[in-house]
């Protein structure tokens, strides 16, 4: 898989403070990455150093494999970003609000205005003053300001703040779409879990700075769903049993015979006594219950998540 971003042992520091401290981040084509952290984890920060609007202190951020920190920014053009509130022209229109980026951003092509008014879902609120936009309306706008240069990265700050569960799930049926139909790889930032993790293909929890961890599709998933994980002597055998003794499918085998088991999880003692009867040591079993929101919770040491 291409790479496309790269952030190697970045900081960024505001008057001797470590806002980023070496933080380190890779991102794949056709990724979804999930940004999450509290109010002034550091992800506006991040996203703004990515776009060269800010410098780090230390470190290196190579995009499309070229380094940003040279002179010309080449590669900004293949970059489409929402960074906090976009500012409009109050008193125009839809339409001529994103005619002035067009022009101001040096894009030939005119159709696509029209096309990224589509892909939001405005062309019926084109001719309209964006001083009657809702909100939600507005954060629209901003994804297809974002969005007219037909850019192969996308960054979105928090492009579901302050909408209702309605908007929110139109921002990500927008944001899938055009991952899925146009190959657009995405990072966006959040501070509340939910809003991304049904669709981030990777999630990145940052803190005070720190990037704590990095959770994987499959890993968020497994996350969100109890589990009995057992470690056994002999994987092999132990995954036999399981279906042809258990009647149980949905497992995974990881290395050193840890086995996690997603379903028929009320009768474990049924589990673990077919494991003995079919002669496979058993060195452990818990039952995990703990869901992505405990999980990052206490990984930020249990702050409230504002
Ligand atoms: N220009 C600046 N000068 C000094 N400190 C700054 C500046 N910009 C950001 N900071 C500090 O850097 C830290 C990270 O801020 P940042 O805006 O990146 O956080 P965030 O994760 O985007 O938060 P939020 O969820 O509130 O948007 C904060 O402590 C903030 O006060
Ligand atoms: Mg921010």
């Amino acid at each position: 898989m291409d790479t496309i971003l790269k952030i190697r042992d970045v900081t960024k520091k505001y008057k001797n403070t470590n806002v980023i401290s070496n933080l380190n981040m890779t991102i794949k084509k056709g990724e979804i990455y999930g940004f999450l952290g509290q109010n002034g984890a550091g992800k506006t920060t991040t996203l703004k150093m990515i776009m060269g609007l800010t410098k780090p202190t230390n470190g290196i951020i190579e995009v499309f494999g070229e380094q940003i920190s040279s002179k010309k920014y080449m590669y900004k053009s293949r970059i489409g970003a929402l960074i906090e509130t976009p500012g409009f022209y109050p008193n125009l229109s839809a339409l001529d609000n994103l005619e002035i980026h067009r022009r101001s951003m040096g894009i030939q092509d005119k159709n696509c205005i029209e096309e990224a008014l589509n892909l939001v879902g405005l062309s019926n609120v084109k001719k309209k003053s964006v001083k009657n936009f809702s909100l939600g309306m507005k954060q629209r706008l901003a994804i297809a300001r974002a969005l007219l240069q037909k850019p192969e990265l996308l960054i979105l700050d928090e492009p579901t703040i302050g909408l209702d569960p309605v908007g929110i799930s139109d921002i990500r049926k927008i944001i899938l779409t055009l991952n899925k139909e146009r190959k657009v790889t995405v990072i966006m930032s959040s501070h509340v879990l939910s809003e991304i993790q049904q669709m981030a293909t990777k999630i990145g929890i940052i803190h005070k700075g720190v990037l704590l961890d990095e959770i994987e599709y499959k890993e968020l998933e497994e996350k969100n769903k109890n589990y009995l994980q057992i470690r056994v002597n002999d994987d092999k055998k132990a995954a036999i049993t399981l279906e042809q003794k258990c009647g149980i499918n949905q497992y995974t085998v990881y290395e050193n015979g840890i086995i996690r088991i997603f379903e028929k999880l009320d009768d474990i003692e049924f589990i673990n006594n077919q494991m003995l009867i079919n002669g496979i040591g058993v060195s452990e079993l818990n039952l995990n219950s703990e869901k992505l929101e405990d999980y990052f919770l206490r990984l930020i040491g249990g702050g409230e998540i504002v």
